[in-house]
């Protein structure tokens, strides 16, 4: 069988060069180069030619077969170019673009606020102490001069543990160990979680914050104590509050005093969050009760003391004019992100 090598090579160069993709030029790759491809063939029966002819033949075939790869290599790389060039056009990346935003997290409103209280504190010279949420019945209640049997115990529904101890109902639980720890002089406040066993509702939850405040000096009265109160709560409100004082009663101080805040969801004009009275019960405080001083090794005759517990989840709500303080242990995520 005799091969037309100029024409074959010639005829497959022209389709090549106009093979419109890379599909096309494999298709004509295996047209002409393939193992049926006439080459192929040819190749295959030159053992069969005459020995004179055997060379040449062959030689001849080979150099065809070598011109057509590389004219598929050429176009195999123009293709292979204008289709990256194509796909580039097509998928350009705007990098001027805005990236959607990242959601970070954030601090608690209530820890958000503990630690503006705690700066308010610090700079006026207060230690920031920190007391166990597992506390002996001794120093939630007995050293608090609330003795069993008191009936000032059921003015805090308790959590008992089984191994006798109770999770903390205030944080006036750790007053007779900071005396204990610190000594006269002392300035303190206690942050942390309290625990009582009493019905929820708008302003009353199972779990929630206090800051509990102890100043023992020299000769302090009652009125440094409502001094204190009034510059404290205008310092984290920012803004002077309408504040209302009360008189309390607490077993461990005498005598006692409950602070309310004007409601600033509603401006005093009476809502849901503050029942209708218009006031928000915020703090309650007093001058430490001589029993107390004397518990934490403190001599009562030279020295007196104020103390007071604030509600510091009540003091968010009062803060962020939140309607309902069951909203700040819930994990609503829609309400969370407003902080
Ligand atoms: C006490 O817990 C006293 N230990 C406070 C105290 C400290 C008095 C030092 C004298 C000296 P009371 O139970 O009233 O007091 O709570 C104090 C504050 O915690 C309240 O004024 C209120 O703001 C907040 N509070 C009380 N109960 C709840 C509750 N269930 N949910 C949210 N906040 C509460």
């Amino acid at each position: 069988m005799a091969l037309d090598t100029k024409k074959l090579q010639s005829e497959a160069i022209e389709q090549i060069a106009e093979a419109k993709d890379l599909q096309k030029l494999r298709d004509l790759e295996v047209y002409w180069l393939g193992r049926k491809s006439e080459i192929a063939l040819f190749l295959r029966t030159v053992k069969d030619l005459p020995r004179e002819q055997q060379a040449t033949l062959g030689q001849q075939a080979n150099a065809v077969r070598r011109a057509i790869s590389q004219a598929i290599g050429q176009r195999r790389g123009i293709l292979e170019r204008d289709a990256f060039a194509a796909s580039a056009a097509k998928d350009r990346i705007d990098i001027t673009e805005p990236a959607t935003p990242f959601r970070r997290g954030h601090l608690h409103p209530v820890t958000i606020v503990q630690n503006q209280v705690e700066e308010v504190f610090k700079r006026m010279g207060y230690m920031v102490l920190d007391g166990p949420e597992v506390e002996s019945e001794y120093h939630n209640f007995d050293a608090l001069n609330i003795p069993k049997d008191h009936p000032a115990r059921d003015m805090q529904d308790t959590f008992w543990l089984d191994n006798g101890l109770v999770m903390r109902t205030h944080t006036s639980a750790y007053q007779v160990r900071a005396l204990q720890k610190y000594g006269a002089p002392l300035k303190a406040v206690i942050p942390g979680r309290v625990f009582r066993h009493e019905a929820t509702d708008a302003t009353h939850e199972s779990t929630f914050q206090q800051m509990e405040g102890l100043v023992v000096a020299e000769n302090l009265s009652l009125s440094n104590l409502i001094a204190a109160m009034k510059a404290l709560l205008s310092k984290i409100f920012e803004k002077q509050v309408v504040i209302r004082v009360r008189p309390g009663y607490f077993a461990f101080t005498e005598p006692s005093l409950e602070i309310d805040v004007a409601c600033q969801v509603c401006g005093g004009e009476g809502c849901k969050t503050c029942k209708g009275g218009g006031w928000l019960e915020m703090i309650g405080s007093g001058m430490v009760h001589p029993s107390v001083l004397r518990a934490g090794g403190i001599d009562p005759q030279k020295y007196t003391g104020y103390a007071f517990g604030l509600g510091l989840t009540r003091l968010v709500m009062s803060k962020y004019g939140i309607d309902d303080i069951r909203h700040l242990a819930g994990s609503d995520i829609r309400f969370l992100r407003q902080f």
